[in-house]
């Protein structure tokens, strides 16, 4: 159901991501959640994820699209929790508890999604980078000058793989250890001159190498597969998968702390970065080396997680941005919540599922 005058739509919990795109679109309307599986995840399971992606930077998580859901808690209740309400300070907000919650206070059968305005006209920016430590400072400088919609990061060895995968052509005649893909509105001349401006001052401050700014919608769909290719190209590899956030001002400081952390400690083994560096969220992807038995090479990678999140802890950032914390990550949640709120987690668990039926075994159960 679309509701024009408050401009949602209501889908069942299996709806795929990119049609509830396709009917905010046909409405000439905008669904701003975006990542690279949504022409196959559902809406259930982004809601029970909170799923992010690429677009965060602008529009938030999928927490900030949901304006209703109903649910079916662990008693067999049914929740029609904020039917649409854009206004409703009548107590605690029961909906934001199910979203994230990854299915273990209950299942999310319809949700009420919010539509917005469609984007400007915009571009893709794809920029060879010097090294990690200039990522930051090209983010500051960019998003003073332009409007940004996005702003991630890759490196070299990342490409690498996505261009195997995937038979891409290398952006650049030279290779630099670092890229960024970075989106801006351009409603015109003023706009791409002001990103070439951008670009040329960057270069002269040694921040980037090379870069393309998209001439056509095709082209800039390119771009974006070097970086939405990349979880799907290092599959292959049995990926230790880290999903790491802190707050935007601290990310140099904690990548130049891993990046020594991983030289000193793991020099054997090949590690992809990339991810949504514009909010503060890195993906860190440890492959494991052929030969290695995976589960020796499990314990490995969670032996060095230890040091990871012990500097993840210091810096107040989270062990999980977007990816949820399942089985993987439940020893360390602690991490990133007290005990305090661990404790009420669990009594929020208990109330809505007293018998443990949801998703057993996960998060905080
Ligand atoms: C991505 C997924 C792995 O950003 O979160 O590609
Ligand atoms: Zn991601």
């Amino acid at each position: 159901h679309f509701d024009a005058s408050h401009r949602t739509l209501s889908v069942e919990a299996v709806v795929v991501t990119a049609a509830v795109q396709e009917a905010a679109r046909s409405r000439g309307l905008y669904y701003p959640v975006s990542f690279a599986s949504e022409g196959s995840s559902q809406i259930g399971g982004n809601i029970a994820t909170n799923a992010g992606g690429i677009r965060v930077l602008r529009y938030g998580t999928t927490r900030e699209q949901v304006a209703g859901l109903r649910v079916v808690t662990g008693r067999g209740e049914v929740l029609d929790l904020n039917r649409g309400l854009i206004k409703n300070a009548t107590g605690y907000d029961l909906r934001h508890l199910f979203i994230g919650s990854e299915g273990t206070l209950g299942i999310v059968v319809e949700a009420i999604l919010r539509l917005t305005d469609p984007p400007p006209p915009s571009r893709v920016l794809l920029l060879g980078v010097s090294g990690m430590p200039a990522l930051m400072t090209l983010f500051a400088r960019l998003r003073d000058a332009l409007r940004l919609s996005a702003f991630e990061f890759f490196t070299d060895r990342a490409l690498a793989h996505v261009r195997r995968a995937h038979g891409l052509a290398a952006p650049f005649a030279q290779a630099t250890p670092a890229y960024v893909i970075a989106e801006f509105d351009c409603l015109g001349d003023a706009d791409e001159e002001r990103a070439l401006a951008c670009f040329r001052q960057a270069q002269d401050a040694g921040l980037v190498s090379d870069g393309v700014i998209s001439q056509s919608e095709r082209q800039a769909r390119e771009l974006w597969r070097y970086r939405e290719g990349i979880s799907e190209a290092i599959a292959e590899f049995t990926p230790y998968k880290n999903d790491l956030a802190v707050t935007v001002a601290q990310v140099p400081a904690y990548l130049a702390g891993i990046e020594a952390l991983l030289r000193r400690e793991s020099p054997e083994f090949e590690v992809i970065w990339y991810g949504h560096i514009g909010d503060g969220n890195l993906h860190l992807n440890i492959l494991k080396p052929e030969g290695m038995e995976t589960g020796r090479f499990e314990a490995r990678c969670r032996e060095l997680s230890e040091p990871i999140y012990a500097l993840t802890g210091q810096l107040g950032g989270s062990v999980s941005a977007e990816h949820g914390i399942g089985l993987e990550k439940k020893p360390f949640l602690g991490i990133t919540r007290s005990e305090i709120e661990i404790g009420l987690m669990r009594q929020l668990k208990s109330a809505l599922d007293p018998k443990g039926i949801l998703n057993p075994g996960k998060v905080v159960s």
